[in-house]
């Protein structure tokens, strides 16, 4: 199963993408966690990466679909996988598209998690983020059991750099202006489903498990 995570910057892509890794033991791929641990690592990669996404701006295309690519096309990845963050161009798109026509397959679900924009800056100082594991936490909605501490690898947990509200703010922007043309793209190609993402992540896992069973 080849899914698709849309939805504007702090919709819940990576939380709900986590959940469904999980459930239904799928590669979880975030071409923002790679770009991260590029630059936790201090990569030319990551270097590159690091001068846009401190501006709320995105990767360019070229750069962002070669990681994609070299990364689906890991033995992980033959029975599928989910992708979040990508793609987020109508150019990175038709790229995946090409690339999956070649082996004779498709995307078959793009999960659009919708959420107010008004919503999205509050939920964005909150969040707290591992940069080590890619997990993801909520001072308020998802706490970790120990403050400051990832859950799952023991790592300190920080504020992301594009988390401080002038740059969500010009994220959104982004996000408006070149990724939600994706969701009219996907809905041509009768994959897209929508589930509203202002609600409880168990919730709204429950309304994404009942379009993928
Ligand atoms: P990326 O890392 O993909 O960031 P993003 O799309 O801006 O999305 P986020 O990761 O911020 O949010 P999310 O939807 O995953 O939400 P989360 O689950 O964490 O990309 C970062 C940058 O990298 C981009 O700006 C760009 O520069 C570059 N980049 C990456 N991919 C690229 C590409 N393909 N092309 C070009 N450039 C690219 O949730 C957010 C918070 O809310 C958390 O604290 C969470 O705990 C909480 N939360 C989650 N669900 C709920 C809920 N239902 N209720 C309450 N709180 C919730
Ligand atoms: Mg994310």
């Amino acid at each position: 199963m080849k899914i698709i995570m849309l939805g504007a910057p702090g919709a819940g892509k990576g939380t709900q993408a986590k959940m469904i890794a999980q459930s239904y033991k799928l590669p979880h791929i975030s071409t923002g966690d790679i770009f991260r641990a590029n630059i936790k690592e201090g990569t030319d990669l990551g270097k590159e990466a690091k001068t846009y996404m401190d501006e709320g701006k995105l990767v360019p295309d070229e750069l962002t679909v070669r990681i994609l690519l070299d990364r689906v096309a890991k033995g992980d990845c033959k029975d599928g996988y989910v992708l979040d963050g990508f793609p987020r161009t109508i150019p990175q798109a038709e790229v995946l598209e090409k690339e999956l026509e070649k082996l004779g397959d498709k995307v078959d679900y793009a999960i659009n998690v919708d959420v107010p924009d008004e919503n999205i800056i509050n939920r964005m100082s909150g969040r707290r983020a591992c940069l080590k594991c890619g997990a993801t936490y909520h001072i308020k909605h998802v706490p970790p059991k120990k403050e400051g501490i990832c859950d799952v690898c023991g790592s300190e947990l920080v504020l992301r750099d594009d988390d401080k509200p002038e740059t969500v703010k010009k994220r959104l922007d982004v996000y408006h202006e070149q990724t939600q043309p994706l969701i009219e793209f996907y809905t041509k190609r009768d994959v897209l489903k929508t589930v509203n993402g202002n609600a409880d992540p168990k919730d709204v896992f429950a309304a994404i498990k009942e379009i993928l069973d």
